[in-house]
């Protein structure tokens, strides 16, 4: 029988799209580029917020709410089922209606509870201590190679090309395991997506090749396996998973890991070098590293608005009635700063004790990647710093350009020099 699974199409869900309905305050920075946007602030730890389409979506800024919507079921993650006031697409067509039936797409972060549950699952097992513990060795070696390119080509570099996109781009690598030969070709696909000069068609057209360039990544795997992630599922899942699948797993994989740490380890660092009593107090000791990492999760909170549910039954939230069917939306900034959880939730303080926060989520959606991306923050941000010792800002703060115009913040470029 021939597999059609390579040639049908998943239904996508775009997050950018929602950029482009959220009121301005509400993205861009005031001031200071590590605050949350000054449309954030203010009362209410859930309080109604009108779209530019017109729409009527529910933004929750409390910490204790964000977390009842995560774990609450009546919140739902499924974008592609329910229609949704972020979707670029609300109505969607007939033909859509049809596939997302019965879902046969491989799109788990927009799946519930049953159908997100095996997947997770199959997921979880791939993410083993063995693999992790393996991984940590290759982030450092890569980590320290960039670092060391940089220093041989002299004393100033751009850190975002030259470090904070290339490492966790490379990890991805590993964790899928394209092979050395097709990395950089891979990089450069996964580059023009997150240039914000690339031009529409040029995103459409890298996405094409990067969902070409998966599909021959999982057929490479099926016939050839080895010790990675792709090869891992392809075997432990029964019954098996489609190619197609098998490609919409690795690009979730791609999306959530590679933007998210890129600009965790560029903003981090920014962050850190602005900071300098912070930074010589992580230079004098540096067993604070993991203080460090958590801290800028959470002072820094770069997915901003990316995180949404839909709701599939009336509920009242912090007092706040929202009716079935709303899209609620998630201010990690501001959750991430509640007064009423952390003291002093302004400060940048790598000695506050570890209260969790909300940087990667909570419930069944809780970021499968965690583990890693502080890996890389950990060993990233620990050898820059002590490798570059005399690391600092190339020209004034305010000319960093930050990231406005995407979902994720973070900033597009940071020069820096060292001795
Ligand atoms: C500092 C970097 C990262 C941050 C801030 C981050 C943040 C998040 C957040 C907030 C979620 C929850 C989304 C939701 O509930 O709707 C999430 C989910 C996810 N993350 Fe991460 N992430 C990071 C790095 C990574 C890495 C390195 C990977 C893997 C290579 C990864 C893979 C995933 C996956 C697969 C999900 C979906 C899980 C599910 O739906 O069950 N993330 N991440």
């Amino acid at each position: 029988m021939a597999d059609h699974s390579l040639t049908r199409k998943s239904p996508s869900v775009s997050t950018t799209g929602m950029r482009r309905i959220l009121p301005v305050d509400m993205v861009e920075r005031g001031r200071c580029p590590f605050d949350p946007p000054p449309g954030l602030r203010g009362e209410g730890a859930v309080r109604p917020l009108d779209l530019l389409n017109g729409a009527r979506a529910w933004l929750v800024t409390g910490f204790e709410e964000a977390r009842t919507v995560l774990s609450d079921a009546r919140f739902s993650a499924d974008k592609v089922r329910h229609r949704d006031a972020t979707s670029p697409q609300p109505h969607k067509p007939a033909e859509m209606e049809a596939a997302v039936a019965e879902r046969e797409d491989g799109l788990f972060v927009f799946m519930d509870p049953p159908e997100h549950t095996r997947l997770r699952r199959l997921l979880t097992g791939q993410f083993t201590v063995r693999r992790m513990r393996e991984l940590e060795s290759r982030v450092t070696e890569i980590a320290v190679e960039h670092i060391e390119a940089m220093r041989a080509a002299g004393t100033e570099a751009d850190l975002v090309p030259a470090f904070a996109l290339p490492l966790p781009s490379l990890v991805i690598c590993e964790l899928l395991g394209v092979d050395h030969a097709d990395r950089a070709q891979f990089q450069a696909r996964t580059a023009v997506g997150l240039n914000a000069n690339s031009t529409p068609e040029e995103q459409a057209a890298a996405r094409a090749e990067l969902y070409a360039f998966m599909r021959r990544l999982v057929a490479g795997k099926r016939s050839n396996p080895a010790d990675d992630l792709l090869s891992g599922l392809i075997h432990a899942a029964h019954p098996p998973l489609t190619d197609a699948q098998l490609v919409d797993v690795a690009l979730v994989l791609l999306n959530a890991g590679h933007e998210t740490t890129a600009n965790m380890l560029g903003l981090g660092t920014f962050a850190l070098l602005e900071h300098p009593d912070q930074l010589a107090t992580l230079r004098a000791d540096p067993g604070l590293i993991d203080n460090t990492v958590e801290e800028l999760l959470r002072f820094l909170s770069i997915i901003q608005l990316g995180v949404s549910r839909v709701t599939t039954a009336p509920v009242t939230l912090g007092g706040v009635d929202i009716p079935a069917g709303a899209t609620v939306v998630i201010a990690t900034p501001e959750v991430n700063r509640d007064p009423r959880h952390w003291p002093d939730p302004d400060a940048f303080d790598l000695r506050r004790s570890r209260t969790p926060h909300l940087a990667f989520g909570h419930g069944v959606h809780q970021c499968l990647g965690q583990q890693l991306a502080r890996i890389e923050m950990r060993a990233g941000l620990g050898e820059l710093m002590s490798r570059l010792p005399n690391l600092r800002l190339a020209v004034p703060a305010e000319q960093v350009p930050v990231r406005d115009e995407m979902l994720i913040f973070g900033v597009r470029s940071l020069p820096v020099t060292w001795s």
